[in-house]
């Protein structure tokens, strides 16, 4: 089998990015065939998400799985690279900042293989993230570079990168979002521990490294979730990078606290939709609250998505701040007039697609 266009997906982040584009690209009539590194493997990080978002199963499946940073991105890079002097694609698309999405962008560029990178241009400035070097690098070797958001150009621009090659498409995990939000659904998650969708509640989620795999720095942020829980009960969906870290400092024992397992993307994003706020250190979810008005405190010193602060319900806390600016974010109505950012609308996908099929002759 061959295709003129490959996908590479690898992590939970890259399947509501690239569902979108690829059905848009179907129904163009593009040849497109999907690889999937295995950098995820897990169902609930995985698989539900093919499922639930009708995205096509992998044509592909490279099976890497877990390793360091150069264990991984080796050796997605040593698979794809088989991959595509076998297919010989005319473009390669990648997506997001994970360590999959720059293994193939420096496959395909050294193999002179056109690259086109969704969700280009973001930038937290933070060199110690993983994601921003993949970032950085991936959008370095792009030849279409697909923008979510204003700032994200205006970088590119800095970094001199050629305007013809930079097109703001608006944000494709949105459109996932409105395509899917009529089958939302945290009933059974939440009956599950005890909570009805009426009672007021708070969505955690936590797995950067900065803040969960040093475990002094893991304890402070639990101490700061119990007072939040007391407030209101959390809900947080534990993904597996934190999990051993979490149980050491004794969160399964906080009764306001409910550790599940990650959720499938319906039940999530209707865990979010019905929460008072959400406390994270997610990139996607910084989005998403936006686009559903929820007020969103982020654990980090930065956010390449400015975005969502300057137009959204995003806020920078600390361990020591959390607390207090949740009080004050549900005291006052001030996230309800937000702006949704600009082409934020659903047609990203689209854009992406028309883009890709005048390039790709
Ligand atoms: C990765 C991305 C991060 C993204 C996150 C989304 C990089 C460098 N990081 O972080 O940008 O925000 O995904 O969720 O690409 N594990 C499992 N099951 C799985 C996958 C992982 O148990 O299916 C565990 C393994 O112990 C693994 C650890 O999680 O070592 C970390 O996985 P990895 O993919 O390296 O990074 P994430 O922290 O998931
Ligand atoms: N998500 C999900 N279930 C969960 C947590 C997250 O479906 O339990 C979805 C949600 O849409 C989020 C996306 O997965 O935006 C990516 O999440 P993650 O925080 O893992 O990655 P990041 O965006 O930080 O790279």
């Amino acid at each position: 089998m061959s295709a003129r266009i490959i996908h590479i997906t690898g992590a939970r982040p890259n399947f509501p990015k690239a569902a979108p584009v690829m059905r848009a690209l179907d129904e163009l009539g593009m040849d497109q065939m999907l690889v999937h590194t295995g950098q995820h493997y897990d169902d609930k990080l995985s698989e539900i998400f093919f499922r639930q978002l009708h995205l096509r199963k992998p044509d592909m499946s490279l099976g890497v799985g877990s390793g360091s940073h150069a264990q991984q991105t080796a050796a997605i890079m040593v698979a794809l690279e088989a991959v595509f002097m076998e297919h010989a694609p005319e473009l390669v698309v990648v997506y997001g900042d994970v360590n999959s999405t720059l293994a193939a962008a420096l496959v395909a560029s050294k193999l002179g293989i056109r690259l086109a990178h969704v969700e280009a241009g973001l930038r937290s400035f933070d060199r110690g993230m993983p994601e921003e070097i993949n970032r950085i690098l991936t959008d370095s070797v792009s030849d279409l570079l697909f923008t979510t958001s204003a700032d994200a150009n205006a970088h590119l621009g800095r970094e001199g990168v050629p305007e013809e090659k930079i097109f703001f498409v608006g944000n494709p995990m949105i459109d996932t979002l409105l395509s899917s939000a009529d089958r939302f659904d945290a009933g059974a998650v939440l009956s599950g521990i005890g909570l009805r969708a009426t009672d007021p509640y708070l969505v955690a989620t936590l797995h950067r490294p900065a803040n969960v795999d040093d475990p002094a720095s893991l304890t402070g942020l639990v101490d700061a979730l119990v007072e939040c829980a007391a407030i209101a009960p959390i809900v947080l969906p534990m993904h597996p990078r934190g999990a051993r870290a979490f149980a050491a400092t004794g969160i399964l024992a906080e009764p306001g606290i409910h550790v599940i397992d990650p959720q499938g993307y319906l039940e999530f994003m209707g865990l979010v939709r019905g929460s008072r706020a959400v406390i994270t250190d997610s990139g996607g979810v910084q989005e998403e609250t936006t686009m559903l008005g929820v007020p969103c405190l982020t654990l980090r010193p930065n956010t390449e998505r400015p975005v969502t602060i300057s137009d959204g319900t995003n806020t920078l806390v600390t361990a020591e701040t959390v607390a207090s600016t949740l009080r004050e974010r549900l005291a006052s109505a001030e996230h309800a007039h937000r702006r949704t950012p600009p082409l934020w609308d659903g047609h990203a996908g689209r854009r992406i697609a028309r883009i890709i099929g005048e390039q790709v002759a």
